[in-house]
């Protein structure tokens, strides 16, 4: 484990990513395993296959492991976290009182091939999906999506269609997961513009969501070729954001050099 504590800037989005297939040593498992808390390890217990044990195990770890790294005070195990009303996990603010990590904010997600952890010091959401995972894609943003997003999809075909298509999926995840309230929402009452790559992307909302696009930053990038993911994170986008990415296993040295996402 590292030794001194890795700083998380107001404006600053951290993102820890890694591929749980790619991680098969025992005794890196093992250590894992020994982090998880009672009702983890039961959750664990709960999937019948394998492969989902596995990545549930590599989804703990790289949240209590990644923690660790930004308060190495607190082991990987000793972390504590309280459930939303919605399902949403936080430190549990007793911990993050004694350790003045108050405004330390953190989301997962997770898909075949990858899980992702987003901190930040304000209300964030991730989302990262598996694009070669498809269905009927203008169906589903017939059902889901706003008039604009099923407007801006019209006329797009195969690559283009699903680029797009996952391209508002991920950042409408972000944006619920951000808020920490579920789908309840309403998924056609917020709509986004995604312009060329590098562009700001814009949301806009019903009038009854009662939320300011003005107060909301985002970013969406790949995890090689198939694994979209978006970030959405409560900060004015003139305030200026700074997103760095790390690849690689919980505990493991920390790269000084992240890369960085536009
Ligand atoms: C949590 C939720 C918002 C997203 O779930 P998901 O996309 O299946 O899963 P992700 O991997 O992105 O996120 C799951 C993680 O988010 C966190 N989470 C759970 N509830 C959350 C909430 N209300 N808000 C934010 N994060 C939440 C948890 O850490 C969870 O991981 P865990 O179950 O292993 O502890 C889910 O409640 C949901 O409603 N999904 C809707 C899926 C859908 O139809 N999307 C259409 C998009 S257009």
């Amino acid at each position: 484990m590292q030794e001194s504590a890795i700083e998380l800037g107001e404006g600053e989005i951290h993102v820890w990513e890694v591929d749980p297939e790619g991680l098969t040593a025992a005794e890196r498992l093992a250590r894992y395993a020994a982090w998880l808390s009672p009702d983890e390890e039961a959750r664990r217990q709960r999937f019948i296959f394998e492969r989902h044990r596995h990545a549930f195990l590599i989804a703990r770890a790289l949240v209590r492991g990644t923690l660790t790294r930004y308060a190495p005070v607190i082991e990987p195990a000793a972390w504590r976290f309280s459930i939303g009303a919605h399902g949403r996990p936080e430190i549990e603010a007793a911990q993050a009182a004694a350790h003045g990590l108050e405004g330390l904010r953190f989301n997962l997600s997770h898909t075949d091939g990858r899980a992702v952890l987003a901190l930040a010091r304000g209300e964030i959401g991730v989302d990262v999906e598996a694009r070669r995972r498809r269905g009927n894609l203008r169906g589903i943003a017939d059902h889901f999506f706003a008039a604009p997003e099923v407007a801006a999809l019209e006329g797009l075909e195969g690559e283009a269609l699903a680029r797009r298509f996952f391209d508002y999926w991920t950042l409408k995840e972000a944006y619920i997961k951000a808020r920490g309230i579920g789908i309840s929402l309403g998924l056609d009452r917020f709509w986004f513009e995604v312009g060329a790559p590098g562009a700001a992307i814009r949301i806009d909302f019903a009038p009854d969501l009662e939320d300011d696009p003005a107060s909301w930053s985002f970013r969406r990038f790949d995890l090689g070729e198939a694994h979209p993911v978006a970030l959405a994170l409560r900060r004015p986008p003139a305030a200026g954001l700074a997103v760095r990415l790390w690849s690689g296993l919980p505990g493991d040295p920390v790269d000084d050099a992240p890369a960085t996402i536009e």
